[in-house]
């Protein structure tokens, strides 16, 4: 199948947590109407698809992550009417609305499991998880990823449920035939409102088998996602992305096969967690190695060509900042953060971009009252039980907490930046003063203006979405640097990771190569590269 006929191939997609995005009645929350407010400002950074954090019915446990009905708009949010108005709205901006669907878990306020729970011969039981058991004696001592045993005793069945996640998140069980179809119908529903595509929380869990402590690349999980693309996705024009903790690019290559049997594509990790130590948890800090990322990036350009596609991130909600954690995000904020913009726009994949990721925003330092991101406050306590101090459990929250991303978007330099005109739900990042998109919007020189500039570079160009990739002097301990190539075109990207000037290994570029975008006001040419200094230029190979 040709790419041109997939129009995610040459899309860039943009990621609303909609709790910290817009808030249109004053409740301090981000809500459906204040999405509907921003789309101009959607419209002319030029983005295709935006993918909603869940907005789904949920007690918020896990800030919507915990659905208790996949029908329903959460009344925080806005109600199922507003939901049909942004679906209808957005497409008048060309913008289609890509849902979150976290289908390895729901909330154990969903009726499903308030139905589960009430006897083991209910209908229902056997959509969860269930191992007997007697009460303080786990089946086995598998932990939860926010903490804690992963079982929960239910004493009224006499069974504990098996839970990857808060005890408020039941794990599905994928085995039950009629909890799939019930899943496919919903899905279906959603398909028939016009969404344009679907994000799938955590998706390579869904076939876990806790007895052989399995949870991630379970046996049976590439014929659970056949049959659900079959069943759902295939009968639509849709863009499908699963997030694959533990994928590599063999794994990737099945998700993500041409033949469209699964998904359009994963988002997989590797790049991203390179900065933890071994081994060890995401708390655990170690610093970037650069050259381990280049090689990151080389393999899964080189292994997904014609085989599979990628996505390219930096950031989503679940992550600090990229300009903080590989950027310089106080001297060289806006050279830096548009340095790893041309990076990661100029590579083979359909790019993501997280809600102020375009206005170079940044990690925050909160009190740690401030925090509210149950990972972090569960961690904060963990940590100090375990003997950590104060200081080091803040040095590793400040460097990867979760509301990092969170922190309301930074609209204006008025009160609470713009976000809302009650109470944020979560404290502005005070540096709003400073870093707002009305302060960016017309300036063509700003962060924003770069990744104006990148989206509309893709959709001109064939070559950012067919261009086969090379990588440059691989050796270089400083300087990232490829080329993308098809038949009409050379791409060169050039970046100095460095926050000082650094020798450029190339050399000048050809005379002939046009630079597209930079991060300078005056193109360099020479034999150096300035800080942070990045450089996209094409070549036209017909000339
Ligand atoms: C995914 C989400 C994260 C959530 C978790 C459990 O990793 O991105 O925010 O907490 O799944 O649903
Ligand atoms: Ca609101």
């Amino acid at each position: 199948m040709k790419s041109q006929n997939k129009w995610w191939k040459s899309a860039v997609i943009y990621q609303i947590y909609p709790r910290s995005f817009a808030d249109s009645n004053g409740d301090g929350i981000g809500d459906l109407q204040g999405i509907i407010s921003k789309l101009d400002y959607l419209e002319n950074l030029g983005i295709d698809a935006v993918w909603l954090s869940p907005v789904c019915r949920s007690p918020q446990d896990d800030n919507g992550y915990d659905i208790s009905d996949y029908q329903d708009i959460d009344p925080m949010f806005g109600t199922l009417a507003d939901m049909e108005t942004l679906i209808e709205e957005a497409g008048k901006h060309h913008i289609r609305i890509i849902m979150d669907l976290v289908l390895n878990h729901s909330s154990d306020e969903h009726r499903w499991f308030q139905e589960a729970k009430k006897s083991r011969d209910n209908p229902y039981h056997d959509y969860y998880v269930w191992r007997d058991g007697t009460e303080g004696t786990f089946p086995n001592d598998m932990r939860a990823a926010f903490g804690g045993p992963a079982w929960e005793w239910v004493p009224e069945l006499g069974q504990y449920y098996f839970h990857q996640f808060s005890v408020k998140q039941p794990d599905l069980n994928w085995e039950n035939p009629k909890l799939r179809r019930e899943i496919y119908d919903m899905i279906n529903w959603w398909i028939g409102k016009g969404v344009g595509g679907f994000r799938l929380d955590v998706i390579d869990q869904i076939a876990k088998e806790p007895d052989k402590r399995i949870t991630g690349n379970g046996p049976r999980l590439h014929e659970f996602l056949r049959e659900l693309s079959r069943e759902t996705f295939q009968k639509a024009d849709l863009v499908t992305v699963g997030e694959a903790w533990g994928a590599d690019t063999e794994l990737a290559k099945l998700y993500s096969n041409p033949d469209n049997s699964e998904l359009s594509m994963v988002f997989q990790f590797e790049h991203i967690c390179l900065d933890q130590e071994a081994g060890k948890e995401k708390w655990d800090l170690a610093p970037l190695p650069f050259l381990k990322l280049k090689e990151v990036f080389e393999r899964w350009q080189t292994q997904l060509y014609g085989k599979g596609w990628n996505s390219l991130f930096w950031n989503n909600h679940d992550l600090p900042r990229i300009v903080s954690r590989w950027g310089n995000d106080r001297k060289y904020r806006v050279e830096s953060a548009k340095m790893l913009a041309i990076l990661l726009h100029g590579l083979q994949g359909t790019p993501y971009i997280y809600q102020g990721e375009e206005l170079g925003m940044t990690n925050v330092r909160y009190e740690m009252e401030d925090y509210r991101d149950i990972e972090t406050l569960n961690l904060y306590r963990e940590r100090l039980e375990k003997g950590y101090t104060e200081a080091e459990i803040m040095r590793s929250i400040y460097a990867k907490s979760r509301d990092n991303a969170r922190t309301p978007m930074q609209w204006n330099d008025g009160e609470n930046a713009g976000f809302t005109v009650g109470k944020p739900w979560i404290k502005v990042n005070p540096n709003y003063r400073e870093i707002n998109a009305a302060g960016q919007i017309s300036d063509a020189n700003s962060v924003f203006g770069c990744y104006r500039e990148l989206i509309r570079l893709r959709k001109k160009y064939p070559v950012y979405a067919e261009g086969e990739f090379r990588m440059l002097c691989r050796e270089d301990e400083n300087v990232f640097a490829y080329l993308r190539e098809d038949e009409e075109y050379q791409l060169l990207v050039i970046c100095n990771f460095h926050d000082g000037t650094v020798q450029n290994p190339l050399g000048e570029p050809d005379a002939g190569m046009k630079l597209l975008v930079g991060n300078y006001p005056e193109a360099c040419r020479g034999a150096v590269l300035r800080p942070y200094e990045a450089g996209m230029y094409l070549l036209d190979k017909r000339r």
